[in-house]
């Protein structure tokens, strides 16, 4: 991974942290020598447009299969995998540490479902074919609080139609946040663009809800006080 980022910045170009502390020496060997095994970066900088999603992914013998988008230190992705063994999940994250952190449990569990692609995910989501994925979360995108910087956000309209063209159904595709800011942003995107985006709801998560409180960056957000907007489209 760490030779495919010096060779091709411009496909692992991200405006947060890429790299927070100095990897550990450990970190490196894990990247190194097991990275390629379980990624799709490679597959993705050699893909032909005969390629399809199901051989890109490998994903005949899985039942379905979902993209986790930025999943921080994977603690969401791993539940879910080791939860699923029927199920491949996609792991789409710019961050080398938390890259890194899932690869070793992918390793020290012996964990066969999932694929990782360590790449913004725009480059991820252009390749894709439509109808082609099952579920697809994002859970508490890097909320970017100032006006000037909303243009770095993921979730913008033309990634939302792209996002709904590779999804195979409706109400599939999920985004919870606790920044009010984000929410209402997506919630515009929505409405001014009813005639695309037919189909949406929202909705403020409790205890009870599936995506409440499943990763770090989301509990401490609920410790602080915050509400966790859900929306789905
Ligand atoms: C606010 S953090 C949330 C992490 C995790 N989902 C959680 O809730 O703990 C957002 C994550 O998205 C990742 N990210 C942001 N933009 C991305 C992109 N374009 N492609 C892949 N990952 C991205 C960041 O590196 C970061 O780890």
């Amino acid at each position: 991974m760490l030779d495919l980022r010096s060779k091709f910045p411009d496909y692992y170009q991200y405006h947060g942290r890429n790299i927070s502390k100095k990897l550990s020496l450990s970190n490196v060997r894990i990247l190194n020598d097991y990275y390629s095994k379980y990624s799709l970066d490679k597959k993705i900088l050699n893909i032909s447009s005969k390629t399809s999603t199901e051989q890109l992914l490998q994903s005949n013998l899985f039942k379905k299969v979902i993209i986790e988008v930025g999943f921080g230190d994977g603690e969401h992705l791993i539940e879910s995998a080791l939860s699923n063994p029927k199920v491949l999940f996609v792991g789409s994250e710019v961050y080398v540490n938390g890259v890194a952190k899932v690869l070793k449990q992918i390793l020290e569990k012996d964990i066969k479902n999932i694929r990782l692609c360590g790449m913004n995910f725009v480059y991820l989501l252009n390749i894709l074919n439509q109808n082609s994925i099952d579920e697809l979360k994002i859970i508490n995108p890097d909320p970017w609080h100032k006006k000037r910087h909303f243009k770095r956000r993921l979730v913008n309209l033309e990634n939302i139609i792209k996002i709904i063209g590779i999804v195979k159904n409706k109400y599939a595709s999920y985004i919870t946040t606790d920044s009010e800011s984000y929410f209402n942003y997506i919630n515009e995107i929505f409405s001014s663009n009813s005639k695309i985006i037919h189909e949406n709801k929202n909705k403020i998560l409790s205890k009870n809800d599936r995506l409440y409180g499943v990763s770090r960056y989301q509990r401490k957000a609920i410790k602080n006080g915050k509400k966790i907007y859900q929306l789905t489209f």
